[in-house]
């Protein structure tokens, strides 16, 4: 099984790449989970896309994720929302149309958030869900993990150590990757069925 993990923060000492990196630590060494954050993602622009074509970097991901068996985001949240450089990369990679269905059609994906708030991402997680069901994905709702207080959870070298909040994302991740297997234990047809079923972008 392969698992790739996005963080949605460029800071080198962020906690939500801290808590992706203990999200990886959780799982069996049989599970393929990939880090990938945000650097070398330019801002979008059409002009770009037009003249240049899809930035390297965002090749590359769209690659690991049509690769993969699922999607964990990890998102900061900014100003009661999702963060415009995670947004971004999103949408980067939901191009052209006509590669969503390969790059986040019928794709397992979770959500979990880090913050120094008392809220821990709640609001970014729900800020999510709009996007993750315009592409197509299948959200896994089974369990949630909102980390808050950050500051104290994690250690000056980004280690998680506060113990409640690591059963917690053991129990998170266990429960994510048992969706995952149910999901690519589905038979072929009916995933052929569920892909015809999603309906085509909106948008061009
Ligand atoms: C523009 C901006 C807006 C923010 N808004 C919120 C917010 O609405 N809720 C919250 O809990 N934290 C908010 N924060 C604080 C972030 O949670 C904090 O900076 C966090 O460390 C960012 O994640 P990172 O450590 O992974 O980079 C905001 C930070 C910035 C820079």
């Amino acid at each position: 099984m392969k698992i790739v993990g996005l963080s949605g923060s460029l800071r080198s000492e962020s906690y939500n790449t801290a808590l992706l990196r203990a999200a990886k630590e959780t799982v069996s060494d049989r599970i393929d989970m990939q880090i990938f954050t945000l650097h070398d993602i330019p801002l979008y622009d059409g002009d770009v896309e037009t003249n240049q074509g899809i930035p390297w970097r965002v090749n590359e991901l769209k690659k690991e994720l049509i690769n993969s068996d699922g999607l964990l985001i990890v998102t900061p949240e900014y100003n009661h929302s999702l963060p415009g450089v995670l947004k971004n990369a999103i949408d980067w990679l939901s191009r052209p149309p006509k590669d969503i269905k390969s790059v986040f059609g019928n794709r397992p994906v979770a959500l979990i958030g880090a913050s120094p708030s008392g809220f821990g991402t709640i609001l970014a997680q729900e800020a999510w869900l709009p996007v993750i069901r315009t592409l197509g994905m299948k959200p896994w709702f089974g369990n949630s993990l909102h980390v808050s207080h950050a500051d104290k959870v994690f250690d000056k070298a980004g280690k998680m150590t506060d113990s409640d909040y690591t059963l917690q994302l053991q129990q998170f991740m266990q429960g994510f990757v048992g969706f995952i297997n149910k999901e690519t234990a589905k038979p072929v047809r009916e995933k052929e069925e569920m892909a015809k079923e999603q309906r085509e972008p909106l948008h061009q």
